[in-house]
């Protein structure tokens, strides 16, 4: 059924409607005009989203993700980075290992224990005021500070606890408590938790295989895009967590047990 309206256009030419029935015509042109605005608003909505979730809520390698920590945020920094340490192949057969990271490897010695040990720094900081209102996370009652880290860290510390674990002679106390989280599965706790980080940051740059004589060798000393460690490191340096200003943990009232 066609309502009255509908009747009287189909009855009508459209001119002969719109010099009979002006305020008609004002009715549809201040409709279309709605609809303009509405459409023009709904397309600046949009565009603003859109750009603000590129953007604003920083979801992005380089800007950083609605999960990073916001007060960390500024310190990301994209750079290309050549993985050393790889193993290769010469002409003549013989395999030899790109030095570049020999700090880190090798029979454990106070170098390498001092090369992790840096690499760990930073690894607890405290977050004062503005910077650590996001975090969900322990305050400590003396400065009420937010105690926090980032992931990054505590991935290092594990690769580490696992390179000790090779080493049982030489860190074999380090695993030994019964109860404690240093107890053998600390093993398994690392290795599944950089299980984790590895599939979660599924890096897709290319495997590049060479050949040399009859053999395929995969060079790894290929250009990664990656956050700039040293950045994130100085950014965390900055916020380290100082013991000797929390009573309660000198005094053995509260205990860190990772
Ligand atoms: C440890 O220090 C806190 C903070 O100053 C204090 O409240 C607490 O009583 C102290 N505990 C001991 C056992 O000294």
């Amino acid at each position: 059924m066609l309502n009255r309206e509908e009747k009287e256009f189909e009855s009508e030419g459209l001119l002969e409607q719109a010099a009979a029935r002006p305020s008609d015509s004002q009715g549809s042109y201040t409709l279309l005009r709605s609809g303009l605005f509405i459409s023009i608003f709904l397309n600046i909505a949009f565009a603003s989203f859109t750009i603000w979730h590129c953007r604003g809520s920083h979801s992005s390698y380089d800007r950083g993700f609605a999960t990073d920590l916001g007060a960390a945020r500024g310190a990301i920094e994209l750079i290309q980075h050549d993985f050393g340490g790889g193993v290769e192949l010469d002409e003549d057969g013989n395999f030899l290992t790109d030095s570049r990271g020999s700090e880190y490897v090798g029979p454990p010695s106070p170098a390498v224990d001092q090369a992790w040990d840096y690499l760990e720094r930073g690894m607890n900081i405290d977050l004062h005021g503005q910077e650590g209102a996001e975090v969900q996370t322990f305050r400590w009652p003396e400065t009420g500070a937010s105690f926090t880290g980032l992931e990054v860290f505590h991935s290092l510390h594990c690769l580490n606890k696992l390179r000790q674990a090779l080493y049982p002679d030489a860190y074999g106390h380090a695993f030994s408590e019964s109860h404690g989280p240093m107890r053998k599965d600390h093993i398994g706790h690392c290795l599944n938790h950089l299980r984790q980080s590895i599939q979660c940051h599924s890096d897709l740059t290319p495997m590049e295989w060479k050949r040399v004589g009859n053999k395929l060798i995969l060079s790894t000393k290929t250009p990664h895009t990656c956050r700039d460690f040293n950045k994130i490191h100085q950014w965390a340096l900055g916020r380290m967590t100082d013991y000797n200003g929390l009573p309660t943990v000198m005094n053995g009232t509260l205990e860190i047990v990772a």
